[in-house]
């Protein structure tokens, strides 16, 4: 029996953590998708592509052949190739994958992969529609989120403990101007599917809201 189980919410709101550690528990794989259009922004960066320019973006990504290998449960994304996993976590590659990733030649080259990763094996997979548009028929769906100053706040430490130099209220215009287009694309927007559990982290630690997640997926498919 295979089961999928689709994360889905703003940046910053813990889903690759969280996502990690139920796929962890029910033994599933963890798919982040979010690799996946970083490792294209990557690719685009590489090319010199400007990001306000759409043509130019889907003529490129036509270049860039993304799939993702397990090595010891960890995910692998190779960017023609090459694993690329090291360099797709800085804000450059950040940015330039939410410009990037509003381009419907963008998103078609990725979606194929996405389902093929969910049909054939047990998934946690996190997006932005992973319940909307990759898998409809999920057997749990989950909206995470969190008040755009705790986003801010989990980052700002993140980046402190790596020791890099940042300052709280850019990264929470970042975090905000990332959701805004997130959420206002035409293609795939960030969004709540109907039939999303929406679980609002700003107040729970990560083992509250993994626990609500396994007894969410517990209930609704009776094992
Ligand atoms: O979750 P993340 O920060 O790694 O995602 C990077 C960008 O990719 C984010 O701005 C939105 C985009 N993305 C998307 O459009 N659809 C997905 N399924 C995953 C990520």
């Amino acid at each position: 029996m295979v089961y999928n189980i689709a994360i889905d919410g703003p940046a910053g709101a813990g889903k690759s953590t969280i996502a990690k550690r139920v796929a962890k528990e029910l033994s599933f794989v963890y798919v982040d998708t979010g690799a996946m259009y970083r490792a294209m922004a990557y690719y685009l960066l590489q090319q010199n592509v400007n990001g306000s320019d759409p043509e130019a973006i889907a003529a490129v990504c036509q270049g860039a052949e993304i799939s993702i290998e397990y090595r010891n449960g960890e995910q692998i994304v190779l960017l023609n190739g090459e694993n690329v996993n090291a360099y797709l976590r800085t804000e450059e590659v950040g940015n330039m994958a939410s410009v990037s990733s509003a381009n419907p030649r963008v998103r078609a080259r990725l979606l194929d992969l996405q389902r093929g990763l969910a049909a054939s094996q047990s998934v946690v997979m996190d997006g932005r529609d992973i319940g909307t548009t990759i898998l409809p028929d999920a057997d749990v769906k989950i909206y995470l989120t969190a008040s755009s100053s705790t986003r801010a706040g989990r980052r700002y430490k993140e980046l402190l403990e790596k020791g890099e130099a940042c300052n709280i209220e850019e990264i929470q215009k970042d975090i905000e101007e990332r959701d805004r287009r997130d959420m206002s694309r035409e293609v795939s927007p960030l969004r709540q599917a109907e039939d999303a559990v929406l679980v609002d982290s700003s107040d729970m630690s990560i083992d509250e809201v993994v626990s609500a997640l396994i007894k969410i997926f517990h209930e609704k498919t009776g094992n």
